[in-house]
């Protein structure tokens, strides 16, 4: 399929993207999954495996990348990308505090959540701190309400959350190492 003219867009002293060795066979093994004329329903898992690839977000490039795999348009890419708030469409830091903010995890303290994770770690949502560790978004329903409030960081959801908790998972990350990798999902 040939590719439609790309929009404008900002990519100047953007890293130019391609998927490991490691990571293409991967998307090879998502892709057999459809049949040939339906690659596009590979296209989450594989945007997924490109964020991982990209340092946790998907890049112009990166997202280029994936059309071209997928034999799909660009622009195909971009809505998907900018649709939902697990893909993310800048740098972020070294953990991603996905706090879910929608009525039931509201009812039992979402709120509070975040405020305590702007205070301790003295960022608003859709920031990251100085040193890089940690960026905080709020999110809408993860399916897990019957555990609210709760959040997610990276694959793992943490529940019934109260303010000790969340700093002891703060805590917790800041010596974890990054793991980066898809297969980590
Ligand atoms: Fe928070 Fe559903 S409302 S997980």
């Amino acid at each position: 399929m040939e590719h439609a003219t790309k929009p404008h867009t900002a990519t100047e002293g953007v890293a130019p993207f391609t998927f490991s060795e490691e990571a293409h066979a991967e998307c090879r093994i998502i892709i057999s999954r459809y049949p040939a004329d339906h690659s596009k329903s590979a296209l989450i898992p594989i945007l997924h495996i490109a964020q991982a690839e990209n340092n946790g977000w998907l890049s112009v490039p990166a997202m280029d990348a994936v059309a071209k795999l997928l034999k799909i348009q660009y622009i195909e890419v971009y809505e998907v990308a900018t649709f939902y708030s697990m893909f993310n469409l800048h740098p972020m830091g070294k953990h991603v505090l996905e706090v879910c903010h929608t009525v039931p995890c509201m009812l039992r303290g979402a709120d509070d959540v975040v405020a305590h994770i702007e205070k301790r770690l003295n960022i608003k949502p859709g920031g990251t701190t100085a040193d890089g560790l940690f960026s905080l978004k709020t999110v809408e329903c993860l399916g897990s309400c019957g555990t609210a409030p709760m959040l997610q960081c990276g694959a793992k959801y943490h529940e019934h959350l109260t303010t000790e908790k969340v700093d002891e998972l703060i805590e917790k990350l800041r010596i974890e190492p990054k793991r980066n990798n898809y297969t980590d999902r």
